[in-house]
């Protein structure tokens, strides 16, 4: 079977769930990891047989690497970005893709003008509830869609901000309750109403004392499909609540919870109906990140978006989710600071 090579670029939090998850696809092979922290890079590579590097350029001279995944700290991309796509190696780059959509654009050109893949990580669109729901769209189930919804009432502590010096930074962060935390459901939720219109925000950090960014935040939402909806994202919420995704039309209604599907209801009923009412009584696929970042977080969301990744560059098609996909949420929460900074609605 032929396997595409991984190298991983930032081994601190989310870069040992990536190696994990390419150790558990099969057409997938982890070559080498590198961070600046040295004793960081030795850990991860002696857990999995890789080669350890201190330089990510040094790594990227290797021939058996096709495939990079970008976990350092969201504001720190671009550049490392640029670099990757200039060495011919496709990227797979956590979420946010970078904090502004700017700094976003420099590496869609560089991996057009490279004609590299770019992939961004939502694990969440992975989830067998999400996809449900974005089939039940495509098929018409819910009639005129109505309203859609995101709800993010999380927690992180003080401890949290405090341990790493990017974490809650404008500039390295990109913004905080939305920007990190809400990003997965207000990308669910861009995927499955589209576009937003226009967009009345409120943001303020109320809890975390000297935190630069908001750790509340509200938004009305109008979707160019007519339809409204409410984003309500928070790190300030104990002892934090699994994230809610609502989608609800003239003839039905869904409802997500970290992934699951807790409400699915249409007026018309189809005999798929019994089968994923049966598999509502699951726990979700991609556990909970509502009261810290890692310790309920599962690594089948990231696994099944790196074999589609793999599968993408052994096929020679686009990723589930490209780097254009990845900028619209970005692009929805930058107006939603905007908004909440002018104080008034932003067309977008
Ligand atoms: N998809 C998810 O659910 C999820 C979960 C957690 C974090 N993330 C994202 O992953 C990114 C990293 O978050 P984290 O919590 O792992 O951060 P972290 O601070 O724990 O780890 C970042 C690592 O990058 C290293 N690094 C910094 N600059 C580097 C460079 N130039 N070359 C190599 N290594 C470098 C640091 O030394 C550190 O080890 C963030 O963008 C975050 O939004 C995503």
């Amino acid at each position: 079977m032929k396997k595409v090579g991984f190298g991983i670029i930032g081994c601190g939090n989310i870069g040992p769930v990536h190696a994990a998850a390419i150790n558990a696809v099969s057409n997938a092979k982890l070559v080498a990891v590198s961070d600046v922290v040295e004793k960081n890079a030795m850990k991860l590579a002696d857990q999995y047989n890789a080669e350890p590097y201190t330089d990510y350029k040094k790594m990227l001279e290797r021939k058996d690497i096709q495939a990079v995944c970008i976990c350092v700290p969201s504001g720190l991309r671009a550049e490392i970005a640029e670099n990757c796509a200039m060495a011919g190696k496709h990227i797979l780059s956590e979420k946010p893709l970078e904090v502004t959509t700017q700094r976003i654009d420099r590496i869609i050109k560089a991996t057009d003008k490279y004609g590299v893949l770019l992939g961004c990580i939502f694990q969440s669109r992975f989830a067998e509830g999400s996809r449900l729901v974005k089939q039940a769209i495509e098929q018409n189930r819910f009639g005129k869609l109505v309203l859609g919804d995101a709800y993010i009432k999380w927690f992180r502590s003080k401890e949290y901000y405090a341990s790493a010096s990017w974490r809650g930074t404008w500039k390295l962060d990109g913004g905080g309750a939305l920007m990190n935390q809400g990003i997965h459901q207000i990308d669910l939720l861009l995927w499955f109403m589209g576009p937003v219109k226009r967009v009345y925000a409120q943001t303020q950090c109320i809890a975390h004392e000297g935190l630069e960014v908001e750790d509340l935040a509200t938004a009305t939402l109008e979707f160019q499909n007519g339809a409204y909806g409410v984003i309500e994202g928070s790190t300030a919420i104990w002892p934090g609540h699994p994230a809610r995704v609502e989608v609800h039309g003239f003839e039905g209604s869904a409802v997500l919870e970290d992934g699951k599907l807790v409400f699915w209801k249409f007026n018309k009923r189809k005999p798929i109906d019994v089968k994923v009412e049966q598999s509502m009584a699951k726990e979700s696929e991609l556990g909970s990140g509502a009261s810290d970042p890692l310790s309920a977080l599962k690594i089948e969301g990231h696994r099944r978006q790196i074999e589609d990744f793999a599968q993408a560059i052994l096929k020679g098609r686009k990723p589930a989710v490209d780097g254009r996909e990845g900028r619209n949420a970005v692009e929805l929460i930058e107006k939603i600071y905007k908004s909440a900074r002018l104080g008034k609605p932003i067309n977008v």
